[in-house]
């Protein structure tokens, strides 16, 4: 029987942040290569895609490509920037048949020039979907979003049309990728990883982490709603006490 019955729908969160992590070593005890891995790791974000749309999420965001995952070997990054084009490419119509508008966080334009403009174009294509928000992670690193930013905040003081008076959290909200999406209340890493691989540092200071040892591969929508669950059964403090919730 689905877990998804289970699910309180009155307390889905409105954002969930993924960091698929595990294709590599998926794809190695399988004997085959990490590329392999990637490719039926699309399956997955199809899935969660799929799953999340269904239950009423408005927004999630996948790290689909880190600042960091340049380094990797030449032949890997070159299939993982052909497998997101091809993927794009393939799901456009579904994107728009299920009215989800896909976004992107990250620096975009140091993408290969085919691979940003299937996306400019899929970004294009599904800007006015409502139903749901697919943020694609890509080319994006927490710390290069906070740096951005307070470039741009001191650009702004040093052309004084803002005050260092005027810096508060929700000026930071605004000039990071994510200005105007709410902080995701729950971060699914898969793998067993435990760690953030500067992942929206800044907008995960609340949220709720759940890990599981799934290699993303393996992820599915089952997976999904245990991640919800456990979620839906933690008690968010924001500092207070238990007593004071009550
Ligand atoms: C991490 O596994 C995965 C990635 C760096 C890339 C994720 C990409 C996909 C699932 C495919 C394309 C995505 C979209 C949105 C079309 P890893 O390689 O770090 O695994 P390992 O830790 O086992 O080596």
């Amino acid at each position: 029987m689905s877990l998804k019955q289970h699910i309180d729908l009155e307390k889905l969160p409105q954002h969930i942040a993924v960091i698929m992590d595990g294709n590599g070593r998926w794809a190695k005890q399988k004997g085959m290569n990490r590329i392999f891995g990637h490719t039926e790791g699309v399956s997955s974000v199809r899935e969660t895609v799929e799953a999340c749309a269904e239950l009423g999420v408005k927004h999630l965001t996948m790290y689909a490509f880190s600042t960091e995952n340049w380094n990797r070997p030449m032949d890997e990054v070159s299939a993982l920037m052909k497998l997101l084009l091809k993927t794009i490419r393939l799901e456009i119509k579904t994107l728009n048949k299920n009215d989800i508008r896909l976004r992107t966080i990250g620096n975009i334009d140091a993408l290969p020039e085919s691979t940003l403009k299937e996306l400019k174009h899929a970004i294009d294509a599904t800007a006015g979907n409502k139903r749901m928000d697919l943020i694609l992670a890509l080319n994006y690193s927490g710390k290069s979003e906070l740096t951005r930013a307070l470039k741009n905040i001191a650009t702004a003081i040093e052309q004084k049309t803002v005050t260092v008076e005027d810096i508060n959290e929700a000026m930071i909200d605004s000039h990071l990728y994510t200005a105007g999406i709410p902080d995701p209340e729950l971060m699914i890493r898969s793998s067993g990883e435990k760690r953030l691989s500067n992942f929206l540092l800044w907008q995960l200071a609340y949220s709720e982490f759940y890990f599981t040892e799934t290699l993303w591969p393996d992820f599915n929508k089952e997976e999904l709603y245990k991640a919800i669950l456990s979620y839906q059964n933690r008690e968010r403090r924001f500092g207070m006490t238990s007593e004071q919730l009550k």
